[in-house]
């Protein structure tokens, strides 16, 4: 069984999704994580992230311990990650590696383009939104949680900066599949968007 959850950033994809899998016994992959450790490569040789042959270089040469780093979620990371998601090298570099890890017992998967590209035949669609404004306030609220002392308004600039970026590029942009589930979670805390996903996953399953 195959669950592919995509949404704009910072829409809590990533905290549903890991619930799903762990409600249903299925393998997560964060694909976001892939991209991340692309740009982070890219960066730590000295590189530009919108250079394809360095991003192409990287994304093939990923390793396991690329994936475990502790420096993939900070703000250079996600500028990035957005950077060589754009590039049509890049993402074919890592497609082979996300369809495997689907195909061997099944998974539920986050990222942009799971329901479109990656996995078009999923069982489940879900694509899940909320307001900029609720986002904005989730990522601020993490991130300060961890000490890191951004503004509010720096924070909402950069997720609509990448949405933008990830929304209008062309090779797998940010869109819904036309049979995916629209899952607004703006008036939702986590507890309330697991519950009801479930139901939803349940009730489609039959
Ligand atoms: O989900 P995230 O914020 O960790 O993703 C980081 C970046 O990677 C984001 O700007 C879009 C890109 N991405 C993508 O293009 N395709 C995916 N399947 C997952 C992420």
């Amino acid at each position: 069984m195959i669950i592919a959850i995509d949404g704009p950033a910072a829409a809590g994809k990533g905290t549903l999704a890991r619930r799903i899998a762990a409600a249903l016994g299925l393998p997560y992959l964060d694909t976001g994580l892939l991209y991340r450790a692309v740009g982070r490569r890219v960066l730590d040789a000295g590189g530009d992230p919108a250079d394809p042959v360095a991003a192409k270089a990287a994304a093939e040469s990923l390793t396991a311990a690329d994936l475990a780093r502790g420096d993939l979620r900070d703000g250079a990371a996600s500028k990035a990650a957005s950077q060589v998601a754009s590039i049509p090298a890049v993402r074919a570099a890592l497609l082979g590696f996300q369809r495997h890890f689907g195909d061997v017992h099944g998974a539920v998967l986050d990222g942009r383009d799971i329901g479109t590209i990656i996995f078009p035949d999923a069982d489940i669609k879900l694509f899940v939104t909320a307001s900029l404004e609720a986002r904005a306030g989730r990522r601020f609220a993490e991130l300060r949680a961890k000490g890191d002392d951004v503004s509010l308004a720096a924070v909402c600039d950069d997720l609509a900066a990448r949405d933008d970026a990830d929304a209008k590029r062309a090779a797998a942009p940010l869109v819904a599949a036309a049979d995916a589930i629209l899952f607004d979670t703006t008036a939702m805390d986590a507890d309330a968007a697991f519950a009801r996903a479930l139901a939803l996953i349940k009730a489609k399953l039959g």
